[in-house]
C-alpha cells in the first residue's frame, strides 16, 4: 500500500466500531436470564463438531496507566489472589455441572487476559491452570496465551506456563520515549522488554505479541518512528497497534491528559500510517485492522488458509463453537447468545457465593443478527464478502458509494471487496453490515460530512 492522501484519512475519520462482536456491545438489548444463556450453550453443543476456547480475566494490576481502558483492580497487596481464584474455579465447576459437554468436548484455545495475569504468583498460575485441566478435555492441537507486563513478569512464571502447555505470549509495551511513559505512569525500559523477550524465545514460545499504542500524550511522528524503530529491531511474531480510546466518562483517570498533548484527528491516523508504512517495509503483514504479523506466524498462515476467526480476544487463529469467559467483567459467545459477567468485584464475588452465575447482561441474537455477524466477520476476516441478494447489494453499494469512488471498495459481481488502498478503512466498510446502527441512526455514514 503506498502512502495514502491526508485528504483520504480526514475524510474518513469518523467514530466507528471495531467489530469485536456483532452487535457491539453498546447495542445489545435483549439479555438472556442465567437459564437462558446456559440454554444456549446446550444448544451451540447439539453440534456434534463443536468445540470451546476459554477466557480467564485477571483484574489485578500493582498500578494504573493513565491511559488504560481495561477492566482493572488496582491492589499493590497480593492477598486478593487466593480468594479470587477459588471463585474462578466455582465458577467453572458451576459451568460443568450445568453443561456436561463442557466436561468433554475438546477445550481448543486457553486465553488468559486482564489486567495483569503475571500479577499471580507462579504456584497461583499453576494451580489455576492445573486445577482447569484435571476437569475438562483439552485438544491435543490447544493453544494457551497470556498477556504480560513486562515490568512485573519473571522468567520462572514463563517457564511455568510453557511447561503447562502454552505457546502465545503478547508483552504490554505501548510506546518506548520514556517522556511518554512517564506521562503515561508507565515506565518500562527498553532493556526489560528486551530480556523477556529473549527469555520466551529460549523457553520455546512460538510466537511473542507486542502491544503498541498510537495517540498517546507528546507522541510525535518522530518518537514514535524510534518506538516502532527499536520494536523492528526486537522482531517480536506479532504486533498489536491500537489506536488510543479516550474514554474519560468511564476512565477518569483519562482526565489528567491535557488535550494540546493528546494527538488527535489526522494527526493522530499519520502515526498510525507512519508505523504500519515502516513495519510493512521490515516484513511484517498487516493482518485484518490493527495487527501485524511476520509471513511465517499462525496468524498469518490463519489468513491465508482463509481460518482467521474475530472474536472478543481480538484476531485468532482457531474458529469455535462457544467462547466461554471466566472472571470479572469477562465475555462469552455462542452462535445465538452473547454473556457478560458482573464488572465490579463485590456484585462477582457475591453472585458466586451465592452460587448464582455472576450474569450481568448479554444478547440474544435475532435471525438478522446472526446474518449480519456472518457478514462483518466475514469482511473483518478475508476483506471481501458475499451480498445475501440483489436488494442486499443495492443497499450496500449505494450506502459505501464513496468509498467504491475513491478506490477503497470494489464491487466484483456478487462480493464487495477491500482493495490494497482501502485496507485503513476497513470498518468503515463493515457500517454498511450493521443493521442495528443504521436503524438506530439513519443519518450514520462512514465518513466526514464537514468535510
Ligand atoms: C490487559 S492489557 C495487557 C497486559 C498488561 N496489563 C500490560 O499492560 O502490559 C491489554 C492491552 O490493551 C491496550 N489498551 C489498554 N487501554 C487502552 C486504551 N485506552 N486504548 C487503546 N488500547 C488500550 C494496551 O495496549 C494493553 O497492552
Ligand atoms: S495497561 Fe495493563 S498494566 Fe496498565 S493498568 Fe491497564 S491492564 Fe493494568
Amino acid at each position: 500500500m503506498g502512502p495514502l492522501t491526508a485528504d483520504l484519512l480526514k475524510k474518513y475519520d469518523v467514530p466507528v466500531p471495531r467489530y469485536t462482536s456483532y452487535p457491539t456491545v453498546p447495542l445489545w438489548s435483549d439479555s438472556p436470564t442465567a437459564e437462558e444463556w446456559i440454554q444456549s450453550l446446550e444448544r451451540a453443543f447439539q453440534n456434534r463438531q463443536a468445540s470451546w476456547s476459554l477466557y480467564l480475566h485477571i483484574p489485578f494490576c500493582e498500578s494504573l496507566c493513565t491511559y488504560c481502558g481495561c477492566n482493572t483492580v488496582i491492589s499493590r497487596s497480593h492477598s486478593v489472589e487466593g480468594p479470587y481464584l477459588n471463585r474462578l474455579q466455582k465458577e467453572l465447576s458451576m459451568y460443568l455441572e450445568q453443561v456436561s459437554a463442557l466436561k468433554v468436548r475438546p477445550l481448543k484455545e486457553l486465553h488468559i487476559g486482564g489486567g495483569t495475569p503475571t500479577f499471580l504468583s507462579v504456584t497461583h498460575l499453576e494451580e489455576l491452570i492445573e486445577g482447569i485441566f484435571s476437569k475438562v478435555n483439552v485438544d491435543p492441537q490447544f493453544a494457551g496465551s497470556i498477556e504480560v507486563d513486562p515490568r512485573r513478569t519473571n522468567k520462572i512464571q514463563l517457564e511455568a506456563l510453557r511447561k503447562l502447555g502454552f505457546s502465545r505470549v503478547s508483552m504490554g509495551v505501548q510506546d518506548f520515549n520514556s517522556d511518554v511513559q512517564r506521562l503515561i505512569n508507565r515506565v518500562q525500559p527498553k532493556e526489560l522488554t528486551e530480556d523477556l523477550t529473549r527469555a520466551a524465545r529460549a523457553l520455546g514460545y512460538e510466537s511473542v505479541n507486542y502491544d503498541l499504542i498510537y495517540g498517546l500524550p507528546r507522541q510525535t511522528l518522530e518518537t514514535f518512528l524510534r518506538t516502532v524503530e527499536d520494536v523492528i529491531e526486537l522482531r517480536p511474531d506479532r504486533i498489536a497497534l491500537y489506536s488510543l480510546a479516550v474514554v474519560p466518562w468511564v476512565k477518569p483517570q483519562q482526565r489528567l491528559f491535557k488535550d494540546e498533548d493528546l494527538p488527535q484527528g489526522a494527526d493522530k491516523r499519520k502515526l498510525y500510517e507512519l508505523a504500519s508504512e515502516r513495519l510493512v517495509k521490515s516484513g511484517y503483514l498487516e493482518i485484518g485492522i490493527d495487527h501485524f504479523a511476520l509471513p511465517d506466524e499462525a496468524l498469518a498462515r490463519a489468513r491465508d488458509d482463509k481460518t482467521m476467526h474475530r472474536n472478543f480476544m481480538g484476531y485468532t487463529t482457531q474458529t469455535t463453537d462457544v467462547l466461554l469467559g471466566l472472571g470479572l467483567s469477562a465475555i462469552s459467545e455462542t452462535p445465538d447468545c452473547f454473556h457478560q459477567n458482573e464488572k465490579t468485584l463485590p456484585n462477582y464475588d457475591r453472585s458466586i457465593d451465592e452460587r448464582r452465575l455472576p450474569t450481568l447482561r448479554g444478547h440474544k441474537l435475532s435471525a438478522e443478527d446472526r446474518v449480519c455477524r456472518r457478514q462483518i466477520l466475514e469482511f473483518m476476516t478475508r476483506g471481501e464478502v458475499e451480498f445475501q441478494n440483489p436488494e442486499q447489494k443495492s443497499d450496500v453499494t449505494s450506502f459505501l458509494s464513496s468509498m467504491i469512488d475513491d478506490e477503497l471498495l470494489r464491487v466484483d459481481n456478487s462480493k464487495l471487496c477491500l482493495t490494497e488502498k482501502g485496507r485503513p478503512f476497513l470498518r468503515n466498510a463493515c457500517v454498511a453490515f450493521d443493521m442495528r446502527l443504521r436503524r438506530i441512526n439513519p443519518q450514520t455514514q462512514v465518513f466526514s460530512l464537514a468535510l
